[in-house]
């Protein structure tokens, strides 16, 4: 039982990145937390960032093949990729969307994601702990499924 934790654009900067927003954890310190949590559920993780839309949909796709779910973090291109929302509706798999900051509490042009009204759910606003929160719920929707 695996899930795929993608994250896009930029994420690989976290900890050096505007940490007056982003705060001091690193992608590392994330995929610690998310695996700790995925073998405590019983569960598997395969975690990965790219700053390529292109890449990221591969990846989608050949989540098909190998995982269960995604839990998706799309950084600048959740506002931006109409091919985000195709990619998830093309592969059906159930997909959370994560922000590690608010999206709505900050500039108005990252207010509308084109992801959300094809996943699952969506956490923002939670710093890492919203992916712990995704791999949660993504681990009690498909086992009550
Ligand atoms: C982000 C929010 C996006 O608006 C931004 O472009 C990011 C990160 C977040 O996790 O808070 O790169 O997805």
């Amino acid at each position: 039982n695996t899930l795929y934790v993608l994250n896009g654009p930029n994420l690989n900067l976290l900890g050096l990145r505007e940490p007056g927003i982003y705060g001091a954890t690193t992608l590392k310190d994330i995929e610690e937390m998310c695996k700790e949590k995925a073998a405590a559920m019983g569960w598997s993780i395969v975690f990965r960032q790219s700053n390529h839309e292109g890449e990221l949909i591969d990846w989608i796709q050949e989540a098909r093949e190998y995982a269960r779910g995604i839990i998706f973090n799309p950084a600048a291109y959740t506002h931006t990729s109409v091919a985000f929302q195709d990619a998830i509706r093309a592969v059906s798999l159930p997909v959370i969307e994560v922000h590690l900051s608010n999206i709505h509490a900050r500039e108005s042009f990252r207010h509308h994601s084109y992801v959300s009204p094809a996943a699952l759910g969506v956490i923002c606003g939670l710093n890492a702990k919203g992916y712990v929160l995704a791999i949660e719920a993504l681990v009690d929707h498909l086992e009550s499924a």
